[in-house]
């Protein structure tokens, strides 16, 4: 039974009902152990000062002192299969070349000339080249990063070439992302995401192409955007139309790592604060997950069966058909649950073999209320293992509708078009506010607070 509100400590509260593992105890079906896991943390009450997503000073402090310092995905490793390919990666002012400069050689150039400076590369560009060469007066490295072309030599002779190699920032990989890391003496990258790559073995996101990806502009700062899809207490006056089918405030946050932690929201079971009873069928038929056209209203659930079930099944068959695997011992959770990792500073993974999306957050140009955020659908590899060529990002401006990007199933873009709407005005609320402070849940928004510690963590060193 619960104990009374009063009696417990601060964070030990959770909402009444069905918890996510009281769910999985029903699903009977032995989910391995990472969701089986329960890390939540309290990290405090203090209310968060508005300041940090309106102050320009703010943002040039985590420019200066965070981005450099910190592991970010810049681009997937099929965005530059070939020797000679390159994707530039942008955030604010920073901007590196990432290049693969041999089959297997990863390498990430400062997109800046040693000249006078000019950059190398358009921001947000990508392409091939099998040298890097200066438009202003021709300076040229080759994939190694030697430069092999100075116009009038005679004229530099206090340039010794050899010391004028491109600089280089850190390149890791894990799971076909690429990242990158500005700082030479940053923890290594396994150790920065652990544990997400061994929590995320099984949804092999290595084996994944890109099979959809939005660029959406929003109208706010970077971490108002990332913060909306924190937490899932949102649910209930932002998109009612999930409660059927989704968890909400049963959903369980835990905190894994100084940058790693995660969210677990239910599908398929209905919300705490649905106030009436709703049956298997309209669970099933009210489930947001793919193609609804494709499914046709063709699923049942027999009597005595749970809507979880059935929709695993479905996906374990068509995934399965699909990348030609046999996925009959994943259980319903691995298969339908959104199980959400966050990588700070700006990186979701999502592991549902059903749904498998990730985001990432940046702050577009040097505006610190206007923001990029980059949502990739990677579908598995298809079974004759040619890997398609990733889909060319659609740009979404902020006032667009994600309904207008090919092949995005229509009722995902209505759920993200309503989480649009929220930031602007949050935005605009912090001008408006007499409070200049958030104040926020000690359990459902504690991923907030701990972006926000390991930020302050950055900032202060
Ligand atoms: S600034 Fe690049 S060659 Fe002159
Ligand atoms: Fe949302």
């Amino acid at each position: 039974m619960n104990k009374p509100f009063s009696i417990l400590a601060p964070g030990e509260a959770r909402c009444p009902g069905d918890s996510v593992q009281d769910v999985l105890d029903a699903d009977g079906d032995n989910p391995p152990p990472v969701y089986r896991r329960q890390a939540y943390q309290y990290l405090g009450s203090d209310d968060l000062p508005f300041e940090r997503y309106t102050s320009k000073a703010f943002f040039d402090r985590e420019m200066e002192r965070m981005w450099p310092r910190v592991w970010q995905w810049a681009c997937r490793e099929e965005h530059i299969p070939e020797v000679g390919d390159y994707y530039v990666y942008d955030v604010g002012l920073h901007s590196l070349i990432v290049m693969r400069t041999a089959p297997d050689t990863i390498k990430a150039y400062y997109n800046a000339c040693l000249h006078r400076g000019t950059k190398l590369k358009p921001s947000g560009s990508a392409g091939s080249s099998l040298s890097i060469s200066c438009p202003f007066h021709g300076w040229t490295w080759n994939l190694s990063g030697e430069l092999t072309r100075l116009l009038c030599e005679w004229d530099f002779p206090h340039v010794n070439k050899e010391e004028f190699n491109l600089p280089e920032a850190r390149v890791g990989v894990w799971g076909g992302f690429v990242f990158v890391n500005m700082d030479e003496n940053a923890m290594p990258l396994e150790e920065y995401l652990a544990p997400l790559p061994e929590d995320a073995r099984r949804a092999a996101f290595e084996d994944r192409y890109v099979s959809l990806h939005v660029e959406k502009e929003l109208p706010c700062n970077w971490k108002v955007a990332q913060e909306a899809f924190l937490e899932a207490y949102h649910l209930l006056a932002t998109h009612p139309q999930l409660l059927p089918a989704s968890g909400d405030i049963n959903t369980q946050y835990d905190i894994l790592g100084q940058h790693v932690d995660r969210l677990y929201n239910l599908v398929g079971s209905p919300s705490p604060l649905l106030e009436r009873e709703v049956s298997q069928q309209e669970i099933l038929d009210s489930m947001v997950l793919g193609d609804r056209e494709q499914l046709g209203g063709a699923l049942r659930v027999p009597d005595g069966g749970r809507a979880r079930a059935i929709m695993a099944q479905y996906f374990r068959d068509l995934v399965g058909e699909q990348c030609g695997r046999d996925l009959s011992d994943f259980s319903v959770a691995e298969v339908i649950d959104t199980l959400g990792y966050f990588a700070f500073p700006n990186a979701h993974f999502f592991l549902a073999i059903s749904f498998p999306i990730v985001y990432r957050f940046r702050p577009l140009g040097t505006d610190h209320t206007r923001t990029l955020f980059d949502l990739l659908l990677l579908s598995p590899v298809p079974k004759d293992g040619v890997r398609p060529d990733p889909y060319e990002p659609v740009r979404v401006k902020i006032e667009e509708s994600y309904g207008i990007v090919p092949g995005i199933d229509p009722s995902m873009a209505v759920i993200y078009d309503q989480d649009t709407g929220n930031m602007g005005w949050q935005q605009e609320g912090f001008g408006a506010a007499k409070k200049k402070r958030a104040t926020l849940g000690n359990y459902q928004e504690v991923r907030i607070r701990h972006m926000h510690q390991t930020l302050d963590k950055y900032l202060a060193d």
